[in-house]
């Protein structure tokens, strides 16, 4: 007995994996094991000898199958302390300043007229860029003849072959926001819609993909007159110096009346200066929501109106940081990224400050 124990006791201590544990173990006590065969010899003994035999043999088992626990933990511990060794790091290191990213000009200006707008009382709506051809056209009153579609430049998506149904677009504006939020609130609303917006166009002012921002506010009582306020407001606090607004008529399918929106400006030596000079510089499209929107977003017309428009992003990122060309903004050139880039801290808030 004596010389089982010591046996198995070393075979144990010594074993370099689990699997050689799990060797021993069928070894010693499984089913046909040293120990169990000796179990079985308990039958043939006298009831004295097997008086003494049977905790013998017991103590015995129990002991080895201990021992067999403890070297799998010891040995799952310095498994687990081989691999810290590797996964080792010194976080006494100084970290690498020269890698610190900045905030993109369009999150900036994101960010600012969020927060021109939240202090208006505009909460943040969203949308699918992959829009139906519903939302992005129908529902905006620009129907399938009409020559809008064109305009825009749009990209549709492709249908399998022999699928009939209508496919979808990239939207071409924020606009599909408003009917969205329409059926998902009701009236009134007030909200904009920052976005990504995508139309077939690439020159110095034109990218295929480019950023909006929408506008809409409903209500019993929205007139344009409420419209240029916020709009002058707006400007006002975005440039940070008085802006003069001048709505010219227009016509857009989604709004009746409709204005483009031009802000006053001086050009001098081919550089753009808002809010001073005698100049005009187009930047928005706005109106009262045509009666067949409200409808399509199942407003009653008769009980609600109010005011959308939406403003190109990128466009005010350009004005307003001096950035000539929009293409540089998706390039994604380190160099331009770190010039024109913002501290990834400086949150523009209303009583904080917007950046200058
Ligand atoms: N959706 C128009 C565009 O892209 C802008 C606009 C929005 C005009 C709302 C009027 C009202 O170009």
């Amino acid at each position: 007995m004596e010389d089982l124990r010591n046996k198995y006791l070393e075979l144990v201590s010594g074993a370099a994996d689990e699997a050689a544990l799990e060797e021993l173990r069928v070894q010693a006590v499984g089913k046909k094991g040293e120990i169990s065969l000796k179990m079985r010899e308990l039958g043939k003994m006298t009831p004295e000898e097997r008086q003494v035999m049977g905790p013998k043999l017991n103590a015995l088992k129990d002991e080895i199958n201990s021992a067999l626990a403890a070297k799998k933990a010891a040995l799952a511990d310095a498994a687990l302390d081989a691999r810290l060794k590797t996964e080792w790091l010194d976080v006494t290191l100084p970290s690498r300043t020269r890698r610190q990213g900045s905030i993109h000009p369009i999150s900036q200006v994101t960010e600012e007229v969020t927060a021109i707008f939240a202090d208006m009382g505009f909460a943040v709506a969203e949308g699918p860029q992959i829009e139906t051809d519903w939302y992005n056209f129908d529902a905006l009153n620009i129907p399938g003849h009409h020559p809008a579609r064109a305009e825009m430049d749009t990209f549709y998506t492709h249908r399998a072959e022999g699928d009939n149904r209508p496919p979808h677009v990239l939207r071409t504006h924020t606009s599909p926001v408003q009917i969205r939020t329409m059926e998902k609130t009701g009236a009134p609303i007030r909200i904009i819609c920052p976005g990504r917006v995508y139309r077939a166009d690439y020159d110095q002012t034109h990218t295929p993909m480019f950023h909006q921002v929408e506008g809409l506010a409903l209500g019993k009582d929205i007139s344009m007159a409420n419209l240029k306020w916020v709009l002058e407001e707006f400007f006002s606090a975005f440039f940070g110096t008085h802006v003069e607004t001048r709505f010219r008529a227009s016509h857009f399918p989604f709004t009746e009346p409709s204005a483009e929106v031009d802000i006053q400006c001086s050009w001098e030596d081919g550089q753009v200066k808002v809010g001073e000079g005698n100049d005009w510089l187009e930047v928005l499209g706005s109106g009262m929501v045509h009666p067949k929107v409200l409808e399509a977003g199942g407003i009653d017309p008769n009980e609600y109106q109010g005011f959308a428009f939406g403003i190109g992003i990128d466009r005010l990122a350009m004005l307003k940081y001096g950035i000539p060309d929009l293409r540089a903004f998706f390039d994604s050139d380190l160099r331009w990224l770190r010039h024109y880039g913002f501290a990834s801290l400086d949150q523009p808030t209303l009583h904080g400050g917007l950046a200058r």
